[in-house]
């Protein structure tokens, strides 16, 4: 298979030390075309940026994401805001909410995540959204800001789809949708029209069924592009084309 892209990866990630350059070099030899490493904090956000200047396939999104939101200084916004003018930074990302845990009060939460979409939209750059159970809080700042953008690992229902969709966003799939008891998901596989899906990884973590539980990394996109032509009776291939191609538009990338 080719024309993979995988729209979220984090391979600064502990899990790639052992082989993280041997393991990006060989991407393309399995079909990946293109990768967004998402940072989560100014350091992970700085290795988006080195990698990217490594590998021509290679993007960065800048950002913090809630469960980095505590450490945020007010500094930080400028530091994030300056290495969205680099020219493989193509997303202000991954930022959103997570109210599964409770380790970030939801205040700074709220609060680093609302800065965040007022940088993306006063740049117009894309914003790669994490929505973890907080789906209303979500909808409610995307409706005020109105940023281009995804839902990563969307895990909401077929409704919550539709106002993501109409507000303009793409919404971004993963291992999700090929484990036994996945029903939502799916449901949002079906549902969903073929312009605004992105696939995606989420790697080192997500790992699809069959290699559910192993290090998730791109090439494992075809295990999503199989299950998802599946669901939506097209081949895997086309799954794969138009998901690149969505990307490419999303993200402004040639
Ligand atoms: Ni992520």
């Amino acid at each position: 298979m080719y024309n993979i892209f995988d729209s979220h990866a984090h391979y600064n990630d502990e899990q790639f030390d052992i082989d993280r350059d041997s393991l990006l070099a060989s991407l393309p030899e399995a079909g990946i075309v293109g990768i967004i490493n998402c940072g989560t904090d100014i350091q992970s956000s700085l290795e988006s940026i080195k990698y990217a200047e490594k590998y021509q396939y290679f993007y960065a999104a800048c950002g913090f994401h809630p469960e980095s939101a505590n450490d945020v200084k007010e500094g930080d916004f400028d530091k994030i805001e300056k290495m969205l003018s680099h020219e493989k930074c193509v997303a202000l990302g991954e930022i959103g909410l997570d109210y599964h845990y409770d380790f970030v009060p939801k205040d700074i939460q709220l609060t680093v995540f609302e800065r965040q979409l007022e940088i993306a939209v006063k740049n117009d750059i894309p914003v790669i959204v994490h929505d973890r159970e907080a789906h209303a809080d979500t909808l409610d700042l995307l409706k005020k800001y109105r940023p281009k953008g995804v839902l990563h690992c969307f895990s909401g229902s077929v409704e919550t789809a539709r106002e993501i969709l109409n507000l303009g966003m793409y919404i971004g799939l993963g291992g999700a949708v090929t484990f036994k008891n996945a029903v939502k998901p799916v449901e949002v596989a079906a549902f969903l029209p073929e312009d605004r899906l992105l696939v995606e990884t989420d790697c080192p973590y997500m790992a699809p069924v069959p290699k559910r539980g192993k290090r998730n990394d791109s090439s494992y996109i075809v295990y999503i592009a199989e299950k998802l032509a599946e669901i939506r009776s097209c081949t895997a291939e086309h799954i794969l084309d138009v998901t690149a191609e969505n990307a490419r538009r999303l993200f402004n990338i040639c």
